[in-house]
């Protein structure tokens, strides 16, 4: 018992040390140098963030730009552009603080500024809690600032990036280890970790369901000046929950392809028939991936794709030591949206009244 405490005193002094170091190092680390060591972290971060919303919006009509390039070309405040604008701030916020706390960056280690402190009842802090305030430092610095306007939209894109960095807080655990003797637990610390990171996505597409369109006062915004503008904004955005997620122009018609939008539209999209539905369990689940929402629902029609696999079978072992397989090949039936036949898109057009 007296031994274990002892030796916790001289980790966290240890610790302590190195926490010191690495304020000095930061202290060094500015200008261009600094800012060069990070970005490669940032821009895998936001693809990270841009991987992860394509896997929660894998079944819905619109699934996210293809890269961050695409984002920045993003040029309205819709509930899609909110959830990417939060998950790739999340997303650089995460992988800056992974690397944080792995020892990635000379100049930056875990968040040691609790440890030996009493947490709670029965435990101390300890350990190596996941440095986010590191993390949401840098994604501020590299993610907000590709927002230079001083508009409304601007003023959401910034609002959202805040809500994504907020849900990466929101979702971290606390994670405990007893010492003492044969694990009598009669000292317990605890750090805190970062989730994974499809946890926070799955937290923020919650948050996108749920997300509220800003009503600006345009006449009150057009009558004012620049700098009035700007405390119109600030007006409504003052009942504003910072965790959520807030757009301002009604989302476009994601069954249509428009390069001006840098929308794909839903033909050629992958989605599930009804036989397929084995193993789904949630009806409602089901329903977000039916060929019906994808397809039909979009004037498109559904198309039966099949597909030769080859694959490994039949394998036996041979003493000593091989073995040998044949090739066997497996049909993958696929589907997918297509225009109708004939029809060149014309059917498409009618159902949705669109402009000639
Ligand atoms: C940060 O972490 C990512 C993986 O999460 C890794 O690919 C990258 O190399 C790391 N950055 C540095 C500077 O080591
Ligand atoms: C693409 O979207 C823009 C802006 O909403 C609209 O003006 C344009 O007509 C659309 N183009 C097509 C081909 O639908």
């Amino acid at each position: 018992m007296a031994h274990s405490l002892l030796w916790l005193l001289v980790i966290n002094h240890y610790k302590g040390f190195l926490a010191n170091a690495w304020v000095a190092n930061s202290l060094l680390m500015t200008g261009p140098k600094a800012y060069l060591t990070y970005a490669t972290s940032v821009q895998l971060g936001t693809q990270n963030g841009i991987e992860e919303c394509k896997h929660q919006f894998a079944w819905d009509r619109w699934n996210c730009p293809d890269s961050a390039v695409q984002l920045r070309g993003m040029r309205s405040a819709t509930r899609e552009t909110s959830f990417v604008h939060a998950i790739s701030a999340a997303g650089v916020m995460y992988t800056l603080t992974r690397n944080c706390s792995l020892g990635d960056l000379g100049n930056c280690g875990c968040d040691v500024s609790k440890n030996g402190k009493i947490g709670g009842r029965g435990w101390l802090w300890g350990g190596c809690s996941d440095n986010v305030d590191f993390g949401e430092r840098i994604s501020k610095q590299y993610v907000d600032a590709q927002e230079t306007g001083q508009d409304s939209r601007a003023a959401v894109n910034l609002h959202n990036n805040e809500a994504g960095r907020k849900a990466v807080k929101a979702t971290m655990k606390r994670i405990c280890r007893c010492h003492g003797m044969s694990e009598s637990c009669s000292v317990k610390t605890c750090w805190t970790q970062l989730s994974d990171f499809r946890d926070i996505g799955n937290y923020l597409k919650e948050k996108h369901g749920r997300a509220q369109k800003l009503e600006l006062d345009q006449k009150r915004m057009r009558a004012a000046n620049n700098a009035d503008n700007r405390g119109a904004i600030a007006d409504a955005f003052s009942d504003l929950a910072r965790t959520e997620l807030i757009y301002l122009e009604d989302s476009p018609d994601y069954c249509r392809k428009n390069t001006t939008l840098g929308l794909h539209g839903t033909e050629g999209r992958e989605c599930l028939q009804q036989q397929q539905q084995h193993g789904y369990e949630l009806s409602q689940q089901w329903g977000r991936r039916s060929c019906r929402r994808l397809c039909h629902d979009c004037g498109l029609r559904v198309e039966e794709r099949r597909a030769e696999v080859a694959s490994s079978c039949n394998c036996k072992f041979h003493w000593c030591c091989k073995v040998n397989c044949e090739d066997c090949s497996q049909v993958i039936v696929k589907h997918v949206c297509a225009k109708r036949e004939g029809a060149n898109g014309h059917v498409y057009r009618k159902r949705h009244r669109a402009p000639k």
